[in-house]
């Protein structure tokens, strides 16, 4: 395949500075942003964690994203390699790099379940499609109720898919397959390509559902919900160490995933801006995505803490009371498929940039492998939710003695791999790499933001994550 052997770490570069943000803006907003977010927020009352959840993304995320895309852009090989490069002109050793391991078997075991929820969303996508055909062909399209459907079978939609490993499975296989395509596609033509024309299109369809959910649901309760933090709430441990794991997972930090969208910048590309835009547009979509979802929850009087189900659920259910519903119902999990693409393809790349590195392999076999791998691997999550679902592979495991390996796999990722990989950048950049060599790379004007951004990064990260990390693993230290 041509292109295949410019498509290494260390050759392959986006066109533009636009087209890196706009990538890596597209692995930020993903699934995190639209499923896990607002049920997070739901299930740790609203307002505090979402209070909680911006100060993380400020002190915490956003600087470690700089960091992160630092790293990438100065060693300009896979995740691995470019920590190892810096490790060695800084003359430390090289341990660090290899402490770049747990990100990478975390992104690879993330990759692994998203795949499982993305399955889901196709599904959604696919029954959608046949209830808008469906009110179609019954002459009212913007009727409530779909097609013939009552309120209840919408809602068993969820519970029979689950019940059902063969359904799942066939959605989970599609979705695996679309991602790995377009990263054996490589950098430019495959995953920049996607950003390219997905991101815009996600842009236009959450405009256009926030809107319609602003006129035909509640959105006053919405807002209070999102906005008046309960201060209690906002100090409790689980609050907290929910907030950062999600600060985590939305940015796709602590993996290496920004390491290695980084190493494609190039010279000319400002860092430090870069990441800014990055973390501010995915906190706003994250909360705008909260204000299209909660005000129809609220307006047909559903709770907000489903959980996991809010979105496979709730909101499939309060769409069906909506004029138009079927319509909007599409629409959504349209965009959910779009942010969910171009974030599953980091999430693969960082493993195939790795592997083509390390072992000389070509783009479209090692994309094939490890989509292969995932694929084979995400099985587990998906049998936890009916052959295997009364399996707790955790119980010796503080707050995880009851977990599925669905919950198992998600909790252990987002609430202890990619903060304790996080910890450890904060720590490599801030105290042992080089200073001569990081600072130049950020782009920050030494007498202004520089010595702030290295204040945060040398100190409020490694301290607020280490400390959250150990309450929320421990709370009984505190309580
Ligand atoms: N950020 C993505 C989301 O919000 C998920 C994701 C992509 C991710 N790449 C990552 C999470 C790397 C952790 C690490 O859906």
């Amino acid at each position: 395949m041509a292109g295949n052997v410019n498509s290494a770490p260390g050759q392959a570069h986006w066109s533009s500075r636009a087209a890196f943000v706009l990538a890596a803006v597209g692995s930020a907003v993903g699934l995190g942003n639209l499923w896990r977010f607002p049920s997070e927020a739901g299930a740790n009352g609203g307002g505090a964690f979402v209070l909680i959840y911006v100060l993380c993304v400020a002190l915490i995320g956003a600087p470690l994203l700089l960091a992160e895309t630092l790293i990438g852009r100065h060693g300009q090989r896979s995740t691995i390699g470019s920590a190892a490069i810096l490790a060695k002109q800084s003359g430390a050793s090289s341990g660090w790099a290899a402490l770049a391991v747990i990100g990478l078997i975390a992104n690879f075991l993330i990759l692994t379940f998203y795949s499982v929820v993305a399955g889901w969303v196709l599904y959604y996508v696919a029954t959608s499609l046949g209830d808008v055909a469906g009110a179609v062909a019954s002459g009212q399209p913007f009727a409530g109720a779909y097609a013939g459907l009552t309120t209840e079978q919408v809602r068993a939609q969820m519970p029979d898919l689950f019940a059902d490993p063969g359904k799942m499975l066939i959605f989970h296989a599609v979705f695996a397959i679309i991602t790995t395509f377009i990263v054996a596609r490589g950098v430019k033509s495959g995953i920049e390509v996607a950003a390219v024309w997905l991101m815009p299109a996600f842009f236009l369809l959450l405009i256009g559902i926030t809107a319609y959910s602003a006129v035909v649901g509640d959105l006053a309760a919405a807002a209070a919900f999102l906005f008046q933090p309960d201060f209690q709430r906002a100090i409790q441990p689980q609050v907290l160490n929910s907030a950062l794991g999600q600060a985590f997972f939305s940015l796709s930090l602590g993996g290496g995933a920004m390491v290695a969208y980084g190493a494609y910048a190039s010279r000319e590309t400002n860092l430090s801006s870069s990441a800014g835009t990055i973390a501010f547009a995915d906190t706003a979509v994250a909360i705008v995505a909260g204000l299209a979802i909660f005000p129809i929850v609220f307006s047909v009087g559903l709770s907000p803490d489903a959980g996991p189900t809010l979105m496979f659920q709730t909101l499939p259910a309060a769409f069906h009371s909506m004029p138009g519903g079927a319509l909007v119902a599409l629409a959504f999990f349209v965009l959910a498929f779009f942010a969910a693409v171009t974030s599953s393809v980091s999430l693969l790349e960082i493993g195939v940039g790795w592997v083509m590195e390390r072992f000389k392999l070509g783009r479209v076999l090692t994309s094939s492998l490890l989509g292969l791998g995932f694929f084979l691997i995400g099985l587990v999550s998906l049998f936890s939710f009916n052959i295997w679902a009364d399996q707790r592979p955790l119980p010796f495991l503080p707050g995880f003695e009851n977990a599925t390996w669905f919950d198992a796999i998600d909790g252990v990722t987002g609430k202890l791999l990619l903060p304790l990989s996080g910890l450890i950048t904060a720590i490599f950049i801030g105290w042992v790499a080089d200073k001569k060599l990081v600072d130049p790379e950020t782009g920050l004007r030494p007498g202004r933001f520089l010595p702030l951004w290295r204040a945060l990064i040398a100190w409020v990260c490694p301290l607020a994550v280490a400390l959250i990390l150990l309450f929320g693993l421990f709370p009984q230290l505190i309580s």
